[in-house]
């Protein structure tokens, strides 16, 4: 009998030992998801990734198969194939969107890992897409060759808390080109952030073709922060950045801010400014100083174009209209000007985006105002019903500095370590805005100090994977003692990505 007990002993121990060399995962509630789904299931097996194994997909979802294909290839070197089907294979990986789950809306889904099938089922593309960012959050990011790429199994059930969960990037004070933003939409792809709001036009540039106005880009583009180069997206290019962003279920708003921050255009054309002169480029980092001028009508004309060209490129519903800190526009002629112009986003089919700012004019139907500063405008707009997008520049500015150490990034807000970012809830933190009125939540980075996609991904990461669960999972769900331990084993992630992330001392990175 006590040899017996002894072999079982030993057996287990062998056992043990040898799932602890191949490491072979059998748990799936110890994988350290970002953002945090709603529910994880254990069901104590393994499914494995071969050469051999098929993604199987509906008619609808060859894109989205397509992508995962080409994801899983990255990690492993092999060459997947993608099979159309309309029906649930014995084996592999199946793409479904048959479920009809009302808990899932329109990006929800359940991922269902068994030993030999892998079964994501969604209502939408989004869902599927969604499913497939958390199945690669159970995978390495690069595995060695030969590695056996094993996953737990289980049963994941996840659906986002906000509709809107996005990021800024400021392209204007400094330019920057496709690559570095198809790079930027692949991290909040990552995270499920379902937004790009793009900061086209300010003070130092102007960044997008306007084919009626070509000066913008002649002149307007021609420099940044800085004195350098400058830049800007022909139309071409931007409509590639928008398909790329659409393929990641990311869709992009595009900004013009106006009447303030218009310097760029103001030195591109002359009779946009109420003397008829050119104003001269400027490259320093000062807010506040430029007008467009607002009584004269060719400034109607001029914003009509420009929105109409936008707008034509924009498949999503939005253009983000500024209207931030025109210290030098009198109220008298502000609102006005945002009146009238909200109407020509409005007849060229589009909803208006604006700062906080403008909600100090008559806001149109379907307005949605952007809160970075002031709770008096925010409340103003939300009497007016319109839905807020949250992004206090305390908590969720990217360009705000970590600690008084930081080498770029400004701390005009305040210092923004990685547990302030995370440590907030969007429906709580300004009285008599709540989940009702709100959007969701966006980061933007400014990039008045940021010069290339390393200082980007500096400022960026570790904070963006927070802003993403602030965005996706509900305030009870989350908690920033246990959310360090998720985001330290991400820091491998990051590294394999190469990203040139914050070691925060806050976090205990593996
Ligand atoms: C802003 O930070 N001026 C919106």
């Amino acid at each position: 009998m006590k040899t017996k007990l002894n072999l079982v002993v030993l057996f287990t121990l062998l056992l043990f030992q040898i799932s602890c060399t191949t490491k072979t995962p059998t748990d799936l509630t110890k994988t350290s998801f970002i953002p945090k789904p709603v529910s994880v299931t254990a069901t104590g097996n393994t499914f494995e990734i071969k050469g051999s194994t098929i993604i199987y997909v509906q008619d609808k979802l060859k894109q989205t198969g397509g992508y995962l294909a080409a994801e899983l290839n990255k990690i492993t070197g092999l060459t997947l194939e993608v099979k159309t089907t309309d029906k649930a294979p014995a084996k592999g990986v199946y793409l479904d969107l048959s479920e009809g789950n009302n808990d899932f809306g329109d990006e929800g889904y359940k991922l269902t890992i068994d030993k030999r099938l892998i079964t994501i089922s969604a209502n939408n593309p989004a869902g599927c897409f969604n499913a497939i960012q958390t199945l690669l959050q159970t995978l390495p990011v690069k595995a060695d060759a030969g590695e056996p790429l094993k996953i737990a199994t289980g049963v994941i059930r996840d659906y986002p808390e906000y509709a809107f969960r996005g990021a800024m990037l400021d392209v204007a004070r400094h330019f920057f080109g496709v690559d570095d933003v198809k790079r930027y939409i692949d991290f909040l792809a990552t995270y499920k952030m379902n937004v790009l709001h793009l900061h086209l036009s300010d003070d130092q540039g102007w960044r997008i073709e306007i084919k009626s106005w070509p000066k913008l880009t002649e002149i307007g583009g021609s420099t940044q922060v800085g004195s350098g180069e400058g830049g800007f997206y022909t139309q071409g290019q931007y409509s590639d950045i928008v398909k790329y962003a659409q393929e990641r279920n990311i869709m992009i708003i595009p900004e013009i801010d106006m009447p303030g921050h218009t310097n760029a255009a103001l030195a591109s054309y002359a009779e946009l400014n109420c003397d008829g002169k050119a104003s001269e480029l400027y490259t320093g980092t000062e807010v506040g100083f430029s007008t467009l001028c607002t009584d004269k009508e060719i400034t109607y004309k001029f914003i009509d174009d420009v929105v109409r060209e936008l707008a034509e490129l924009t498949p999503g519903p939005y253009i983000h209209i500024g209207g931030d800190e025109s210290h030098v526009t009198a109220m008298k002629d502000y609102i006005p000007f945002i009146n009238r112009v909200q109407k020509i986003v409005v007849s060229h089919g589009k909803k208006v985006i604006g700062w906080d700012e403008i909600a100090n004019a008559t806001l149109v139907e379907n307005a949605t105002v952007q809160f970075w500063a002031n709770v008096k405008n925010t409340t103003l707009g939300v009497k007016q019903g319109a839905k807020v997008i949250m992004s206090p520049a305390a908590k969720a500015y990217l360009d705000m500095q970590y600690d008084s150490t930081s080498t770029f990034g400004l701390h005009w807000a305040g210092y923004i370590e990685v547990d302030t970012g995370y440590s907030w809830d969007p429906a709580t933190l300004v009285p008599g805005i709540s989940k009702e009125n709100i959007l969701g939540i966006e980061a933007p980075l400014w990039s008045e100090t940021v010069t290339n996609i390393d200082e980007i991904e500096y400022m960026v990461f570790p904070r963006l994977p927070g802003y993403a669960e602030i965005g996706w999972s509900a305030p009870e769900a989350r908690n920033w003692d246990k959310y360090k331990l998720r985001l330290a084993k991400h820091g491998k992630r990051f590294h394999a990505m190469g990203i040139d992330f914050y070691r925060s001392p806050l976090v205990p990175w593996e």
